[in-house]
């Protein structure tokens, strides 16, 4: 894409997501249109997005029940204060996200982005222990390589280096431990390891003193590691640890959650409830901010009193449970059930998974990760010496583009999540463009394609 003066003047003017523009210049992206599970640039060329903007689009792009609910919306009213005053539409929210989440979890705070929902996660969590006698409870484990948003506390429960190390000193009272991926090779079996990877919660909140730990957030599938995908024990040994010691299980299911896992939300995935789950993204297709923090039931005990015992929760966003994006977050989630689109990713994802598989006989594919149709890629100089492979990763991003294909590229891995309404055809169309690309990688990168 050739970009005029005034859109490369107006990109110096403006920052990317954690990137660097100068780069970006380099092989500029400016989009303009989007349908279905195609994007187009501003001269016209379309993209297949594999990966549904961010995460996002899992409708498809522009999906026309949440466009009309809006446009409804629109014509009554698109603001409403949530501080003296709510909608109407934003209490029949909380009512439609408390109807798909997991059993228990219907205490529902509306925001309008992923940071700001893990962000209130965590400080609910610490008003919670204050006002129910155990105030000493204030850290919070996450885990190497997890990202949790880029506000201050999500920032310090975040353990994706380059993207913190800048405004260090992090908050107090944050710690990590590695995701299971971290210990693979140093275990007989996938199985062994996250046991391992699992426990080491439980030895940094005995470490740390259980009495002055307040929670441990994790995302159920990991994105920033390389769809990082436990086994479904290793959430359950984390359930057990926080109830043994009085800590909240968060999962951030920012990512994972509206349908991508073959269910609703990855909690019901792995089998495992948490005390506070996080959703945003897939939670209004794209179509306008929306995120939402959902409690246990239980917890609005502690929340709940006069006006002078002070218990309510202490926190407020002047666009939390936006009228107009609470409409388009109901059409959302009448969709995928009505349509069934989490049963149908469950069946496409396997699908996918199966096409992805095929991509070892490159042998530069360690292994395929993930659930549904949220699924990641490792690449590997060679399946032998498993050394990460950054060049073709960086190689793979450029190609893709140039074959029109949006992916998601870090560069040691790649991931994929194509809207819930992709058909068999549509995998089939999206990987027969990961295939080209990834040969086209190959080569520029002096690889020799080892087809088995
Ligand atoms: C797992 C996870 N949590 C939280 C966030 C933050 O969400 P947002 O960018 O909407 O603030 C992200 C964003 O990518 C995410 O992937």
């Amino acid at each position: 894409m050739k970009l005029d003066s005034r859109r490369e003047r107006l990109l110096k003017h403006t920052f990317l997501d954690f990137r660097q523009t100068a780069e970006f210049l380099e092989h500029p992206l400016i989009l303009n249109r989007a349908e279905g599970l195609y994007c187009w640039d501003i001269d016209g060329r379309r993209y297949f997005d594999a990966i549904s903007g961010i995460f996002v689009a899992t409708l498809g792009h522009g999906n026309l029940r949440v466009l009309d609910a809006m446009r409804r919306q629109m014509e009554r009213m698109t603001f409403a204060p949530p501080l003296h005053g709510v909608s109407d539409v934003t209490l029949d929210y909380v009512e439609k996200l408390g109807s798909v989440t997991p059993a228990g979890l219907n205490y529902v705070k509306p925001f309008s982005g992923g940071s700001e929902a893990t962000e209130a996660a965590m400080k609910f969590a610490r008003q919670y222990f204050k006002q129910t006698g155990q105030p000493g409870k204030y850290k919070f484990i996450s885990r190497y390589q997890g990202y949790h948003g880029s506000t201050g506390a999500a920032m310090s429960a975040s353990g994706t280096g380059p993207r913190k190390t800048k405004f260090e000193p992090q908050m107090p009272g944050f710690l990590k431990v590695f995701p299971p991926t971290h210990y693979r090779s140093q275990f007989s079996s996938w199985e062994e390891c996250n046991r391992f990877a699992a426990r080491a919660f439980e030895d940094v909140i005995i470490g740390e003193d259980p009495a002055t730990v307040a929670g441990i957030i994790v995302e159920p599938i990991g994105n920033t590691g390389g769809i990082i995908t436990p086994t479904a024990e290793y959430f359950q040994i984390i359930r057990e640890i926080c109830d043994r010691h009085n800590v909240l299980l968060i999962f951030d299911e920012v990512i994972t959650g509206f349908g991508k896992t073959g269910r609703m939300f990855a909690a019901q995935t792995f089998g495992v409830t948490p005390d506070i789950l996080c959703c945003g993204k897939g939670i209004s297709n794209g179509a306008v901010p929306l995120a939402a923090m959902v409690a246990r039931e239980d917890f609005a005990d502690a929340f709940w009193g006069r006006a002078e015992d002070d218990v309510q929760f202490m926190h407020g966003n002047t666009f939390a449970g936006n009228p107009l994006a609470c409409a388009a977050g109901i059409a959302v989630i009448d969709e995928i059930v009505e349509r069934k689109l989490v049963e149908h990713a469950l069946e496409i994802g396997e699908y996918l998974a199966g096409r992805l598989e095929s991509l070892k006989r490159y042998g530069v594919v360690r292994e395929v990760r993930g659930r549904g149709i949220l699924r990641g890629v490792e690449l590997v100089r060679n399946t032998n010496t498993l050394q990460p492979f950054p060049e073709l990763g960086i190689a793979l991003k450029q190609t893709a583009l140039e074959n029109g294909l949006i992916l998601r590229v870090d560069p040691t891995w790649f991931a994929v999540s194509p809207a819930l309404i992709a058909q068999q055809a549509d995998i089939d169309e999206m990987f027969e463009l990961i295939e080209r690309s990834l040969v086209q990688a190959l080569d520029r990168v002096g690889g020799v394609p080892a087809i088995a």
